[in-house]
């Protein structure tokens, strides 16, 4: 479906050479099909040499000559890299974007043309393609868009389809969710230390703990609660160390996490609206 399909990669940062690396890794496409600009002369000579795929600092060139192009510069370079491209873009090509807080209405109207437009939310586990993506499609977006999006984005972790509304609860859960996570695994790394193992073990054992539960849940689809129960023996350590969290209120700290993160992303996208009408 996507093999033979010509992909354009527009910032080859972070994100854009870990989408590359994943949709080659995965066989989504090849090499020969893909090709990337950047502002960024290091950036194109590292995903030309590591991965063999064409590259220019043409912007335009790559939409041009794209059939799927991902928009992967930073927000506040969204409205400049729009622009300079908006000659080459029209319906005949898929336009996905990954730029956090900018709603596709905002795109739509910067290019001031109907688009075929999908909006992507990753996260940095993208990089170890473990990622978790949400995807929500345009109005002029097709079913068969949507799948294209979806083999991109499972070929660097797993992703679902949402409505475009609820990108900002994407990005107060999984999207900052690697942060939380982060600090989970820091606090029970020191708490290992103060029982007495050294940094070093208590961090694996804390990360590999967390990644080994995902995966368990993940993969039995078990509901997390009968998951937890299996692991409370009566009496035993696990349920005293629960009757701690609760204690301390862990699930209504992680709840009212997400839900500050999910206002401040809609806060963000505001201020963000804002600056792109005045570009
Ligand atoms: N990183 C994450 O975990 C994450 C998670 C979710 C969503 N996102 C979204 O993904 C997008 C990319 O993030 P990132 O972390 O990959 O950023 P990044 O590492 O800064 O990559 C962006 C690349 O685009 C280049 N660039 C700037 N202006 C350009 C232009 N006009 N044309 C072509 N290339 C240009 C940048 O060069 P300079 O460095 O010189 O500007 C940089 O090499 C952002 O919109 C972000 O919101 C990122």
């Amino acid at each position: 479906m996507i093999s033979n399909k010509k992909i354009g990669i527009i910032g080859t940062g972070n994100m854009g050479e870990a989408i590359v690396g994943g949709i080659i890794a995965s066989k989504v496409s090849s090499p020969k099909n893909i090709i990337c600009s950047d502002v960024r002369a290091d950036r194109l000579n590292l995903v030309k040499s590591q991965y063999g795929v064409a590259t220019t600092k043409n912007n335009l060139k790559v939409v041009r000559e794209s059939e799927i192009l991902i928009y992967a510069v930073k927000p506040q370079n969204m409205a400049a890299t729009l622009k300079e491209t908006s000659a080459a873009m029209n319906m005949s090509k898929l336009i996905i974007s990954i730029a956090a807080g900018v709603p596709l209405a905002v795109i739509e109207s910067c290019v001031k043309k109907q688009l075929r437009l999908i909006r992507v939310m990753p996260n940095i586990a993208t990089f170890v393609k473990e990622g978790a993506a949400a995807i929500a499609g345009g109005k002029h977006a097709k079913r068969e868009d949507l799948k294209m999006a979806k083999t991109i984005f499972d070929s660097v972790g797993k992703s679902i389809i949402i409505e475009e509304e609820l990108m900002d609860a994407v990005t107060g859960l999984s999207g900052s969710g690697p942060a939380y996570i982060f600090l989970i695994v820091t606090a029970l790394a020191d708490a290992g230390v103060k029982m007495g193992l050294s940094r070093q073990e208590a961090l694996f054992l804390s990360a590999q703990t967390i990644l080994g539960s995902a995966k368990l849940l993940l993969e039995t689809n078990e509901h997390p609660g009968r998951l937890r129960d299996r692991v409370t023996s009566p009496g035993g350590t696990a349920i005293a160390g629960i009757h701690t969290l609760e204690e301390g209120g862990l699930r209504t700290t992680l709840m009212n996490a997400v839900e500050v993160a999910t206002l401040r992303s809609k806060q963000l996208g505001e201020m963000m609206v804002k600056n792109f009408s005045r570009q």
